[in-house]
């Protein structure tokens, strides 16, 4: 379905858009539930689990306050762009400025996506992973750019070729977007990768956007860096990173992007325009869950990891080829022999068993033959969806 109206047509650049792949499962899952259909969900990386209780308790808190109502600062309270840079420093020893350096965001994906609008022109070229966070290039085509896909393939651990993109794209490159650890893939890149990244972005005058919700959920002992850690990263680069995933609170819409000065100001003046921050509430138990006790992090990890085997062990009885995942809350998963279409698969497989993946093709051409496998459910359902998989594969 693209956008039509009798009454009054959508703007061109809207108008061959589909609605976002998630809202359409959303609604034929609901149409199987209604048949009675018991639909396990391990397609959305939406966290199941809730923060630690002291981070709710701290929203209450606030809540409860009478000068907590009122608008909050445009680009987020100083406290949370404080508790940002504190945990920057302490978390990945990079240093930042709260002022200038750090702005908080409704959740990492309106900053995505405002990126985009703040830094390209019609014709300019944005530079994104195929498989790949499909903001990244909705936001670009929205903001009137043009799109350059670049692979991301199991040959080289998921991480991109750079020096293949063609110097006429790179003349007209304004932003190379990067996300590791990776969704969909769950690669992790190395600082060594990293530091070739920025010494690109800064050879050929683009802007680094690196994407780094999943630092948090690492397991088998890995940690996932920040790419500022590179030296001089700041000066052409922006990091985003989100509370939803890190912290389990997806539905809060609470994430910041820092770095580069210039780009944060360009996003401060573009947001002032468009929003008006959020619930300061929400900014005071993000610096709960920055600046408290993170020790609840490792059991949680501990779970995730529980369900990546469930899963990697079930996907490999099933006859799938995979990298297990040291980080991020995904398996992403070459289907087994004989099957190439991942949209087909993932119907069947929903229709058939109530069992929803999420078809790689989602996330880029590159993704196609692949399906992608959240851990965001609770562990005896995904369980049961590997056991009805197995069954229904033999
Ligand atoms: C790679 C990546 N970036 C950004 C986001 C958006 O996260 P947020 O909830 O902070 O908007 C997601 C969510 O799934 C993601 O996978």
């Amino acid at each position: 379905m693209t956008l039509t109206s009798a009454f009054i047509p959508p703007a061109d650049r809207i108008a061959s858009f589909k609605p976002y792949f998630f809202a359409a499962l959303g609604k034929k899952i609901n149409e199987l539930k209604a048949r009675g259909m018991d639909v396990i969900r391990i397609d959305m990386g939406s966290p199941d689990l809730p923060p630690a209780p002291f981070i709710v308790d701290s929203l209450i808190e606030s809540a409860k306050r009478a000068d907590t109502h009122a608008y909050t600062p445009n680009g987020g309270t100083p406290a949370f762009k404080q508790a940002v840079a504190k945990y920057y420093l302490e978390r990945f020893e990079v240093d930042l400025d709260p002022q200038c350096e750090v702005i908080g965001l409704i959740g990492s994906k309106e900053g995505l996506f405002n990126l985009s609008q703040v830094i390209l022109n019609p014709g300019d070229i944005s530079l994104v992973p195929d498989p790949g966070y499909p903001v990244y290039s909705a936001s670009g085509l929205i903001a009137g750019g043009e799109i350059f896909y670049f692979p991301l393939t199991r040959e080289r651990n998921f991480l991109p070729d750079l020096d293949a993109i063609p110097a006429d794209v790179l003349a007209r490159a304004k932003i190379l977007w990067l996300n590791y650890p990776n969704n969909p893939t769950g690669a992790v890149a190395t600082m060594a990768f990293f530091e070739e990244a920025v010494a690109f972005a800064r050879k050929h005058n683009i802007l680094l956007a690196h994407d780094a919700p999943y630092t948090e959920v690492c397991f088998d002992g890995y940690i996932a860096p920040s790419i500022l850690q590179v030296p001089g990263a700041k000066d052409v680069t922006i990091e985003f990173n989100s509370l939803s995933k890190s912290y389990n609170m997806a539905g809060w819409r609470l994430g910041m992007a820092v770095g580069n000065q210039d780009v944060i100001r360009y996003l401060f003046t573009y947001k002032s325009q468009m929003d008006t921050s959020t619930f300061a509430p929400i900014f005071a138990a993000g610096v709960t869950a920055l600046s408290g006790d993170q020790s609840w992090l490792h059991e949680r990890n501990a779970i995730y990891k529980a369900r990546r085997d469930l899963v990697v062990n079930g996907l490999r009885a099933a006859g799938f080829t995979l990298e297990i995942p040291r980080a991020a809350i995904y398996v992403w998963a070459q289907l087994p022999k004989g099957y190439t279409g991942s949209t087909e698969f993932c119907a069947r497989l929903l229709e058939e068993t109530g069992v929803s993946m999420t078809p790689g093709i989602v996330y880029g051409q590159h993704g196609e033959g692949f399906v992608r496998i959240s851990l965001g459910t609770p562990t005896n359902r995904i369980e049961e969806a590997m056991q009805r998989l197995v069954k229904w594969i033999e």
